[in-house]
């Protein structure tokens, strides 16, 4: 990897962990608490790749709250959780050592993005609530293009935006589908992979794997 211009990251699960809202209130969901939060995630990613193949686009919180209304009746929880689930989403936590690397690499010579589903207000409140304002140098929001990930239309925003090479930036997702969109663009896409996952057949191999973004220090 030679003159890299731009760092990006994906936001849900790379970042912010997409199971913190759930397992804030294990104490009222239970033990069913992770399967809940795992049933939510997937049917929320299958239903930006649905909207996105029929083309009827929903922004990323109406997506989550449909997500979140199918996963409850699935799982029979009660439906009082349902704002307590919606707040917890907006604010959710980073992966713990996430604040610490990005301002070590805030320092460094490149352009720290974020290139996600969510909306550009989901975003923002994400990284207010988390104390991560003044790192990012944008934040792209898909709802720019209209088109879910993994659509090439995503991942050229801030090649136009910067004018660089597409092989000038370094990708980072946890999703490996994500990845692979990334990668298939003609990103450095590398895999932080946290729970030691298997990765997709779709073509692409991740320029590197990481167990979580410390190991990105010892890349760029
Ligand atoms: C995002 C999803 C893919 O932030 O996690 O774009």
């Amino acid at each position: 990897m030679k003159n890299i211009k731009a760092i990006i990251f994906d936001a849900y699960g790379t970042l912010f962990d997409v199971n913190s809202a759930a397992e804030k209130c294990k104490g009222k969901i239970g033990s069913k608490w992770e399967s809940f939060a795992n049933y939510w995630r997937t049917t929320q990613l299958e239903y930006t790749w649905l909207r996105s193949l029929m083309d009827r686009h929903k922004d990323f919180w109406q997506v989550t709250e449909d997500s979140l209304d199918k996963s409850m009746k699935y799982f029979d929880i009660d439906s009082s959780m349902r704002n307590e689930l919606l707040d917890l989403y907006k604010v959710l936590s980073p992966f713990k050592e996430v604040p610490e690397v990005l301002k070590i690499l805030k320092e460094k010579n490149y352009k720290l993005c974020i290139l996600s589903n969510g909306t550009t207000a989901l975003l923002n409140e994400l990284i207010e609530s988390n104390n991560l304002k003044n790192i990012f140098d944008d934040v792209f929001s898909i709802e720019e293009v209209g088109i879910y990930k993994p659509s090439s239309k995503v991942y050229d925003m801030p090649i136009k935006k910067y004018n660089i090479q597409k092989n000038q930036v370094v990708f980072l997702s946890a999703n490996t589908w994500d990845v692979s969109g990334g990668g298939n663009y003609g990103y450095n896409s590398i895999w932080v992979n946290r729970n030691s996952n298997i990765f997709d057949n779709l073509d692409y191999k991740p320029s590197d794997e990481i167990k979580n973004l410390k190991q990105l220090l010892d890349i760029v």
